[in-house]
């Protein structure tokens, strides 16, 4: 799969050295990551029908999996396309993707304080870009 191939090593050490500080947080960043997204899009506030703050530990764990399977991606791979499928049926826009980006970066900053060094900040945007290409597959050309 070459869209991993954008990581490096060095990104991976960041990206799971700095979610090892926030691993205990996932109701912390999820909460914040929505509260971003509803303030920047408030049209997706009705597009969710679950209790949002479960839907921060759903999507967290998600984010964990999927940090946790950097190093054996082949075995994460149906789980993200799976995920990609269910957007793109919902109706997910590219917009919104993007929008999603800004949020997962600003709440990742909150709970790392000064540890969102503008390295580490770099290999998450990364990573998100890794995961959105691979969540929307062909399904967005
Ligand atoms: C990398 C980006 C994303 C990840 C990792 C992610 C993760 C998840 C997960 C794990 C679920 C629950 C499982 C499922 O229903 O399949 C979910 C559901 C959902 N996500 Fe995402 N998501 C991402 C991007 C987005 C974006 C960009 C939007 C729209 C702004 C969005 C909106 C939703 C909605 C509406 C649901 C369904 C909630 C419900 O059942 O009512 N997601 N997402």
């Amino acid at each position: 799969m070459p869209e991993w191939d954008i990581l490096s090593k060095d990104d991976i050490k960041r990206i799971q050295g700095s979610y090892a500080k926030f691993a205990h947080l996932h109701q912390e960043t999820g909460d914040y990551l929505y509260k971003h997204l509803f303030e920047c899009c408030p049209d997706v506030v009705n597009i969710f029908k679950v209790d949002m703050k479960e839907q921060s530990r759903t999507l967290m764990r998600m984010v964990k999996t999927v940090v946790e399977g950097l190093n054996n991606v082949d075995v994460i791979m149906p789980a993200i396309q799976h995920m990609g499928d269910r957007h793109h049926d919902i109706g997910i826009t590219s917009d919104q993707y993007k929008y999603f980006k800004e949020s997962l970066l600003f709440a990742i900053g909150k709970v790392l304080g000064n540890d969102f060094t503008p390295e580490i900040k770099e290999s998450w945007s990364k990573f998100y870009d890794v995961l959105e290409g691979l969540m929307k597959g062909n399904k967005y050309n």
